[in-house]
């Protein structure tokens, strides 16, 4: 047997006889299938929805909104990315990040910020924030009371519950270790229809994200992230994976803060779906054999891991931006289905470019999926007409010669074209559920995270 980074790193999590053998409820099956189900089962690819408002026009009717507000003027030809409508915003996140972060230890302050020092693409936030602003335009529901609470009145969202005394009670009694709450005053954006509230989300979602990367790390004993050192090869796997639990505990604060159960509910049940996700990326397939056959539960499993561990916390996030924003109750729906099928298509298109594009492009390694043992979707499509995967999938590529068989027989099947297709069906969806929005910049930013989710390469 091959040795594997992945293997030699782990200890008890990734041990074959750890992997349990379900670990998914009912309820989590039936969420997922309500998704998934529509498109499994007609398995067409649709050409791309039109749109009312081109992408030229997108970008244009999102240029002239920056300009009027004060940007220079473009030069002729020159078009304007759709998401600087939230890029002043997006300047705030990163500093607000390591205020809420900040610890009078001064190493788990140093490991614990250490993502927030390279570029990440703070896909999650950009999107809460759009969705703030598009949301803001559409009718409030008038039965919840703090549908007329100001910008101004959710200073709360910063002030502890508890009494200070308590939350900073560090025994022996000398100075506290924990940032005092007034660090984390002046988050106030400028622009009126973000709530505090929802920037503070938007601020927790990438939180929540950064403490998976740095457990995931560990876990797939990545070397970089980011194009630079991971933190586990930085500062050790033990302290890589406390500064994650660190991160978990500081948006938990800033969650509850938010003062709004069902957030809270929402928020908390993402951090149990990505375990979930990531223990059910233990297997390949829900079935224990030893050469498995492709089945429609290959690609349901498969799909429904993608939810847990991706599309969970974009769509939850979508859905508690627009409680936060006392949306009607459709529109909180519209808000839900847009991320759960955007982060499906999101999951889709990330599997796809680990066969597609090169390491330097990616940011990370390409490839890794299958050397990590992963089957994700193109060699799931791949394998529905190459039965010999079977063996290899069961095995996790583990054999010398497996991984670049796996590679030259999806290569020769359809398996990216149809991941692709899936994808687009996902993105589309994603576009068809803002329909209920009203037009505006920020809605035309979310059908251009459609475009872009297919289109990225990194
Ligand atoms: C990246 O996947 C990882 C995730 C999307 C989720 C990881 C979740 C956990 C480790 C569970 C623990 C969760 C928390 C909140 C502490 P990837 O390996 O496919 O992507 P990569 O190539 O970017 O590493
Ligand atoms: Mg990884």
């Amino acid at each position: 047997m091959r040795s594997r980074a992945v293997r030699a790193s782990s200890g008890l999590l990734l041990t074959r006889q750890a992997t349990p053998t379900s670990i998914c409820s009912q309820c989590l099956r039936d969420e997922l299938l309500l998704t998934i189900a529509p498109v499994i089962h007609s398995r067409k690819y649709h050409p791309s929805r039109r749109r009312d408002v081109s992408p030229i026009g997108a970008a244009v009717s999102a240029a002239q909104n920056l300009f009027t507000k004060g940007f220079p003027k473009p030069p002729p030809g020159v078009s304007v990315d759709p998401l600087r409508i939230v890029g002043k915003e997006l300047k705030f996140l990163t500093k607000n990040i390591r205020k809420l972060l900040g610890s009078g230890h001064p190493m788990l302050d140093k490991v614990a910020k250490y993502y927030t020092w390279s570029e990440g693409k703070h896909v999650r936030p950009l999107l809460v924030l759009l969705m703030s602003q598009a949301t803001a335009l559409a009718p409030r529901n008038p039965h919840t009371h703090s549908s007329s609470i100001s910008s101004q009145q959710q200073s709360y969202i910063s002030e502890p519950i508890s009494s200070p005394l308590v939350l900073s009670d560090a025994n022996p009694d000398t100075s506290p270790l924990t940032a005092p709450a007034a660090e984390l005053e002046g988050i106030f954006g400028e622009d009126p229809n973000i709530l505090p509230s929802q920037r503070r989300l938007a601020e927790i979602t990438e939180l929540i994200h950064t403490a998976s990367l740095l457990h995931d790390d560990v876990i797939d004993n990545a070397v970089t992230r980011r194009s630079s050192s991971s933190a586990n090869t930085q500062f050790g796997n033990k302290m890589a994976v406390l500064a994650g639990d660190f991160l978990l505990g500081r948006a938990s604060v800033a969650l509850a803060r938010l003062r709004n159960p069902e957030v809270i509910e929402l928020l908390a049940t993402v951090i149990a779906n990505l375990v979930e996700g990531e223990f059910m990326q233990l297997k390949n397939t829900a079935s224990d054999e030893r050469s498995p056959v492709f089945t429609d539960d290959t690609i349901t499993y498969y799909l429904q891991k993608t939810y847990l561990k991706t599309a969970s916390l974009i769509s939850k996030s979508c859905r508690a931006t627009a409680l936060l924003g006392n949306s009607t109750p459709d529109i909180v729906e519209a808000a839900y289905s847009y991320g759960r099928n955007l982060g499906l298509a999101f999951q889709l298109v990330d599997d796809m470019l680990d066969y597609t594009v090169n390491s330097v492009e990616f940011g990370k390694p390409a490839g890794a999926d299958l050397e990590l043992g992963l089957a994700t979707a193109p060699l799931l499509f791949a394998w529905k007409s190459n039965p010999e995967l079977g063996a290899l999938v069961g095995r996790k590529f583990e054999q010398p010669g497996d991984v670049e068989r796996a590679r030259e027989l999806v290569a020769r099947s359809d398996g990216i074209e149809q991941t692709r297709a899936l994808a687009q069906e996902y993105a589309d969806k994603a576009a068809a559920a803002l329909d209920i929005l009203p037009d505006s910049d920020a809605k035309n930013g979310l059908l251009d995270m459609c475009e872009k989710t297919m289109k990225r390469r990194k």
